[in-house]
């Protein structure tokens, strides 16, 4: 098979293929949806009347958003067929249509209501997007974006310290595939060269004494490297020690887990008429 151009988000690159990563986009949603569902409720999502959701994936996260926006009018934009297709089939009162970020497929001033759910982190042009949100928003309308940093992404105890250099390489190979792992910490100013008002930033966490260990496996679990290293992007020898500071951290009667997220928003100016 010729290789596919390089992007930064790529299912079948991922371990398990587009069925392993479905399922990691499950449980990434569903651990932290309480917490990320407090935090969207503030900025009025609940009251949302054409909501919109930048690269909705399988439609984890969708599912959600449109059950706490029960009255919005319900878009996602998806660039992915096969992802599209199954956010279509899980989110049947959405409209699913293909198109990417930094070109969205909307008129002007439609919807008042953007999430982006782990999406920033692989645009290759996020200050591109936030002008395209800007510009499908009606005036006074939210957009909120859900992003890590790959500084601030939790924590684990006993540490993973073998396994920092893996995440380094696979972070950098994100990188070069026009992503970037520290969005977090850019978003703000993002948003505000757009030229959206309010901006705001507010962290989440979510962790093992509430959730238990397991529920984590998936977003841990080394194995999620794997491609990396048959691609020649991570060491054997850096995944090997990921794998050993796993082995040792899952067998630990005190072994605990914290992972985090941010919410940055920020408002179209003007006021809703
Ligand atoms: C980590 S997944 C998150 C999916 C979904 N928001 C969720 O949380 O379950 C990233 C998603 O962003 C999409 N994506 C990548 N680049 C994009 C772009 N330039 N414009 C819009 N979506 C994009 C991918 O196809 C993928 O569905």
């Amino acid at each position: 098979m010729a290789d596919a151009p390089l992007r930064s988000y790529d299912p079948d690159r991922m371990h398990g293929g587009l069925d392993g990563e479905v399922e990691r986009l499950e449980v990434q949603t569903r651990l932290a949806w309480s917490q990320e569902a407090r935090i969207l409720a503030g900025l009025g999502l609940p009251a949302a009347e054409r909501l919109l959701d930048i690269g909705s994936g399988s439609g984890a996260h969708l599912e959600r958003l449109a059950e706490a926006a029960p009255d919005a009018v319900v878009v996602g934009v998806e660039p992915d067929e096969r992802l599209r297709a199954l956010a279509a089939e899980r989110v049947p009162r959405a409209a699913l249509i293909g198109g990417s970020a930094e070109a969205l497929p909307l008129p002007d001033a439609g919807v008042d209501f953007v999430v982006s759910h782990y999406v920033f982190q692989h645009v290759a042009d996020p200050e591109r997007a936030a002008q395209e949100a800007l510009r499908v928003l009606r005036p006074g309308g939210t957009l909120a974006a859900t992003e890590v940093d790959g500084e601030l992404w939790g924590i684990v105890q006993p540490r993973f310290a073998e396994a920092q250099a893996a995440h380094e390489q696979a972070w950098l190979a994100q990188r070069r595939r026009g992503g970037d792992r520290t969005i977090g910490r850019r978003l703000w100013r993002i948003f505000a060269a757009a030229g959206f008002t309010d901006l705001s930033l507010q962290l989440f966490a979510y962790h093992s004494d509430e959730l238990g260990l397991d529920a984590f496996a998936p977003l841990l679990d080394p194995a999620n490297l794997l491609p990396l290293v048959e691609s020649g992007v991570v060491a054997m020898i850096d995944y090997a020690r990921a794998v050993y500071s796993y082995e040792r951290f899952r067998a630990d009667p005190a072994a605990f887990v914290l992972l985090a997220g941010l919410v940055v928003s920020g408002r179209a100016p003007g006021s809703q008429g």
